[in-house]
């Protein structure tokens, strides 16, 4: 039987690092891992230092874990023969995750950045382009100093797409990915206000985007939002690294154009203009925004070579995940409630796509739309204003009712109608009865606001709630 090459061997790692390693050169290594919870037999553990936590301290559990072998510092007191001695473990990462790029010279590289859509976009490509060849794609939201550089070094010599998400909260931190990242097509989703409290405008988080073209090699895509204020910002940086635009939105022109998205119960229905011929494709998630974001899919996967019919088909498999708009309906005897879990991330622009997917939603499926919020962080000085602007697109959503909880998001509650207040308190575990209280059969209930918002516990109340017979 022949067996599946390894995505390492102890040789090659040492090399990539300048490592010096007692074991066996030829010792196979099934992974690149830098947490003990998560690693899989076989794998190479980076004893990574963090703020609070020093991955040296986990090395023999990761040994415990089965791991092959562990790249640590020199100074690192052991003499396990399975250590790799360098000077720096986390410099030996990005090493490492160069060196992984370095030797994929058939691969086709995406990155994609943006103020929101980040990871969604990541998965639709990653189905999106499985029919066209293997995908490697980042896990979760990694796509920062190590999750960009751990993503690399656990890309396969033969992969025929890699995916990679790049994040960003201030400027300079999207140049050294994208130069660690190389890639031919780069995908900015959208520039709009996050981690405003780190820029003085919207314009240098726009110039912070563009970072993602520092790497762009030569000659690759810049797919971008043609219906963003900074298109053309970001396409005259693009063009500075030769890149061809390819656009995507509502805009006429735009090379990837969206002409009509209706709400279906399994998620959006698209009809869009991709460069001239009228597609028709479904998403398995609801909303705008996310269809938006599928046009940057399909411009990627037209780029990278792939099967954009293919690719759209798809499409159907998208789901929303947990925390990130995620749809879940119940049902009992007494009818159906559906809650669309958001709890995870909120900023204005995620905000107002989220109430305004909230507003496609056919009153013939759901009589009664509520939103439960809480406060959008890091949004500066400019904070209340931000949260007190979303009244005007809960008015345009027909949103019926608002629960809110938080310090910033009351600048919100305080002028909605007398008629669409729901409920108010500053503990979100204050809020959770009344919202348990006011649901009934034929509700759709939204739920987001930032991580530090604290709004999950509510939403898994919520879902016990509906659970346990609050339908029957
Ligand atoms: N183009 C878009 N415009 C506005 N909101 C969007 C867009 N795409 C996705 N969103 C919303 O933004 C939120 C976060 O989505 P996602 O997790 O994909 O973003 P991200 O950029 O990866 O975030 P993070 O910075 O936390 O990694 C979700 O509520 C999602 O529905
Ligand atoms: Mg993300």
């Amino acid at each position: 039987m022949r067996v599946a090459e390894p995505l390492w061997t102890v040789g090659e790692i040492a090399k990539a690092i300048r490592g010096e390693a007692s074991q066996d050169g030829e010792a196979p290594v099934a992974g690149v891992s830098i947490d003990t919870r998560t690693l899989q037999p076989g794998e190479c553990f980076v004893a990574i230092r963090g703020i609070a936590l020093d991955g040296h301290e986990f090395v023999p559990a990761a040994f415990e874990a089965g791991a092959a072998c562990a790249i640590v510092d020199r100074d690192y007191e052991s003499s396990d023969p399975r250590l790799i001695r360098v000077a720096d473990a986390f410099e030996a990462l990005q090493d490492l995750g160069r060196a992984a790029r370095d030797r994929t010279t058939r691969t086709r590289i995406i990155a994609v950045t943006g103020s929101a859509g980040k990871t969604g976009t990541k998965e639709a490509l990653r189905l999106a382009l499985a029919p066209s060849g293997k995908v490697h794609a980042s896990a979760k939201s990694y796509n920062n100093h190590w999750g960009v550089p751990l993503t690399l070094a656990n890309m396969p010599k033969d992969a025929a797409f890699g995916v990679f998400e790049a994040g960003m909260n201030h400027a300079g931190e999207l140049t050294p990915l994208s130069r660690m990242i190389r890639p031919h097509i780069a995908i900015v989703t959208t520039v709009a206000p996050v981690h405003i409290g780190h820029f003085n405008s919207l314009a240098e988080i726009a110039d912070a985007k563009a970072e993602i073209f520092e790497g762009l090699e030569l000659g690759g895509a810049a797919i971008l939002n043609k219906d963003n204020e900074f298109f053309d910002r970001l396409a005259t940086a693009a063009k500075a690294r030769n890149a061809t635009i390819v656009s995507f939105g509502e805009a006429e022109n735009s090379d990837f154009r969206l002409l009509h998205v209706s709400l279906t119960p399994e998620g959006s229905a698209v009809e869009a203009d991709l460069r001239g011929k009228t597609h028709s494709y479904r998403l398995g998630a609801p909303g705008r925004h996310l269809v938006q974001n599928s046009l940057a899919v399909l411009a990627a996967a037209e780029a990278a070579g792939a099967d954009i019919e293919a690719g759209a088909a798809a499409l159907l498999q998208w789901r929303a995940q947990a925390g990130r708009g995620e749809w879940q309906v119940f049902e009992g005897a007494k009818g159906k409630v559906a809650v669309v879990d958001d709890a995870y991330n909120a900023n204005p622009a995620s905000m107002r796509a989220a109430l305004e997917t909230l507003g496609l939603v056919p009153r013939e499926a759901y009589g009664r739309r509520i939103a439960v919020l809480g406060d959008m962080l890091e949004l500066g000085e400019s904070a209340e204003a931000f949260h007190r602007d979303l009244a005007k697109f809960i008015d345009e959503a027909g949103i019926d009712i608002v629960f809110a909880s938080g310090e910033l998001i009351s600048a919100l509650y305080d002028v909605l109608p007398e008629g669409k207040k729901g409920g108010y308190a500053s503990e979100p575990g204050e809020l959770v009865p009344r919202v348990l209280d006011a649901i009934r059969p034929g509700d759709i209930v939204m739920v987001k606001g930032s991580y530090g918002a604290r709004l999950a516990p509510l939403v898994t109340e919520l879902k016990r709630h509906l659970e346990d017979g609050a339908l029957n």
